[in-house]
């Protein structure tokens, strides 16, 4: 599969990492141009973006885009911030970093909350969400994360949507690693808004994030916001009636972003990206069963976004020896960020396809080969089917 479009040699290391991803080559030509942040062409590129953002999430009618200069955190602390009045309380549901990082915003913030954990190799629960909803009359919103980067796993984000619902109460979606890719449509999945970036599964460049918000949610969020360049009312009342940002756009982002969505469309949108991360996930996972390693989480629990393999027991395994010789071999992967047990990750999104799984299946096989590991095996064997 010829994913990059590259008219000369890819020299760059191929990124299996959950961001900054892999992108096309001509994503990366999109940049080659300078515009005024008034220009009309880029007014135009701004506004075809968040309407196909809208688009995507099956917001058209009932949700608006607000886009946010910065990385993924800004739009996730925009959004919480912004929509969780200063009286309201956001339930925020945890099994893993990002996480326990909106419970750490709404200190910042300033936001009443409650915490409810589950262990980072378990989904969230939505009986549990009921009953705390229940029980405490106070929550206003629901925090949750879509695909728990932290390990790769697919929260139930339907089920989850159907108690907040249902409880009268709205929930807030941190989509950051499964927008584009994983299916959510706000016709199907009620919520009240949704925070991505560019440079996840929609493989534009880093540097945007964005908030798809319901609009009758973002009109009444006027004066919530407990950080100026964070105020996502302020953002939308300013791009709505000029089409211009607040402040200086980050231009070259955007007009990658828009080239992005469209090889996005022309990949078949949501569903085409799905079934190619599918397809690199299961050669991943089973290129790597093959080798003796093993995934942290069963088949049935793994988003097609990241893989967390347990570290093997053979004590000439050394992580950091292994990552510095798959990067020699034009490979990177991504250290475990886990407290239940000792990993890595590695990723199956970004602008590679069978190709690039396979060649990296090949690196890390001789790199175990190199450093005279016979077996990816695991200390303590999990049921990984
Ligand atoms: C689920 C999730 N939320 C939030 C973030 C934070 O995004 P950023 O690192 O771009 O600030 C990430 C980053 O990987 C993520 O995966």
């Amino acid at each position: 599969m010829q994913v990059h479009g590259l008219e000369t040699p890819m020299t760059d290391p191929i990124l299996l990492t959950p961001g900054p991803l892999t992108t096309s080559a001509t994503v990366k030509q999109a940049m080659l141009h300078d515009w005024g942040s008034r220009d009309r062409e880029f007014i135009a590129i701004n506004k075809r973006v968040r309407e196909r953002l809208v688009a995507l999430a099956g917001g058209e009618g009932s949700h608006v885009c607000v886009p946010t200069q910065g990385s993924g955190t800004f739009a996730v602390e925009a959004m919480i911030g912004t929509l969780v009045p200063k009286a309201g309380k956001l339930l925020v549901l945890i099994n893993g970093a990002y996480g326990r990082r909106a419970a750490k915003i709404c200190d910042h913030a300033g936001r009443a909350h409650r915490d409810l954990e589950w262990a980072e190799d378990k989904p969230v629960e939505a009986a549990k969400v009921a009953a705390a909803l229940k029980a405490d009359a106070a929550i206003t919103h629901v925090f949750a994360v879509h695909c728990e980067t932290t390990t790769g796993i697919l929260n139930p984000i339907a089920e989850v949507a159907e108690v907040v619902a249902a409880a009268g109460r709205k929930l807030l979606i941190d989509a950051m690693s499964a927008f584009g890719a994983v299916p959510l449509n706000a016709r199907e999945v009620p919520f009240e808004a949704v925070a991505a970036s560019s440079n996840k599964c929609i493989e534009g460049v880093h540097g945007v994030g964005f908030v798809i918000v319901s609009g009758a949610a973002i009109a009444a969020a006027r004066g919530n916001a407990h950080a100026l360049s964070l105020d996502l009312h302020d953002q939308w009342t300013t791009m709505e009636k000029t089409g211009q940002w607040r402040f200086t756009p980050p231009i070259h982002v955007i007009a990658a972003f828009d080239q992005a969505l469209r090889e996005h469309a022309a990949e078949g949108g949501v569903a085409g990206r799905h079934a190619r991360y599918r397809r690199n996930c299961r050669l991943l996972v089973d290129g790597m069963r093959a080798l003796g390693f093993e995934t942290l989480l069963p088949d049935r629990l793994q988003a097609p976004i990241i893989v967390t393999f347990l570290m093997p027991a053979d004590p000439r395994f050394a992580f950091e020896q292994f990552y510095d010789r798959l990067r020699d071999k034009g490979f990177v992967i991504y250290p475990g960020k886990l407290t239940v047990a000792d990993s890595f990750r590695i990723g199956c999104i970004g602008a590679i396809g069978e190709t690039e799984m396979r060649a990296a299946l090949t690196a890390i096989a001789a790199t175990l080969a190199d450093i005279g590991v016979t077996t990816g095996a695991p200390a303590q064997p999990r049921q990984s089917a």
